[in-house]
């Protein structure tokens, strides 16, 4: 992965982030591409959206141990601002690069769950007119794995324009999880 140049991001990019998480794990939560602190940690969601994230896996009772993280995207995008790096979207080219990395992943791991954290993510593995707002909140039947579930992901509930929107994203949010939680138990 870290000799990877199948698209440009690598040139400016600190290192790939790879997934991470048990050989055994049960869920796979894919998210979009590293931030800054993941940019620099090596590791996936160690920054704001990973605190939200392991908040919503407490409220669904999963285990981190039992979860394995990565994204769509290995390599963090960004624009320089003086100091700061400001987070980009990767564009179609990089997402269709890195799909191989993410197929593997999941061949590698045949996760009975696969919760798709956002469009990028969702959009990557289940075509370009997946809408994850009209598919939150049930469970999907994908090729993916026995059970596939969408949400947002969690940096656009973070920046959600004010409070009260933040609180109900995030609510919706954890309630997503909650759903997740219920199948894993069956499991
Ligand atoms: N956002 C993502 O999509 N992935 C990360 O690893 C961190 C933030």
């Amino acid at each position: 992965m870290q000799t990877c140049h199948g698209c440009t991001l690598y040139k400016h990019a600190t290192q790939a982030v790879f997934g991470e998480g048990s050989a055994h794990a049960k869920i796979v939560l894919i998210g979009e591409v590293p931030g800054d602190q993941e940019d620099l940690a090596g590791k996936p969601f160690v920054g704001p959206s990973g605190q939200l994230l392991d908040e919503a896996l407490g409220a669904g009772a999963i285990p981190r141990t039992e979860v394995y993280v990565t994204n769509a995207v290995k390599h963090f995008k960004f624009t320089q601002r003086g100091k700061r790096r400001i987070h980009d979207k990767p564009d179609r080219y990089e997402i269709a690069a890195c799909k191989p990395w993410l197929e593997s992943e999941l061949e590698l791991l045949d996760p009975a769950i696969v919760v798709l954290l956002g469009a990028t993510a969702a959009q990557s593995l289940l075509g370009s007119a997946f809408r994850v707002t009209k598919e939150r909140g049930h469970v999907l039947d994908t090729p993916l794995a026995k059970w596939t579930f969408a949400t947002v992901h969690p940096a656009s509930v973070l920046r959600a324009p004010d409070d009260e929107m933040r609180r109900i994203a995030r609510e919706e949010f954890i309630a997503d999880f909650e759903l997740v939680g219920d199948y894993f138990k069956k499991l």
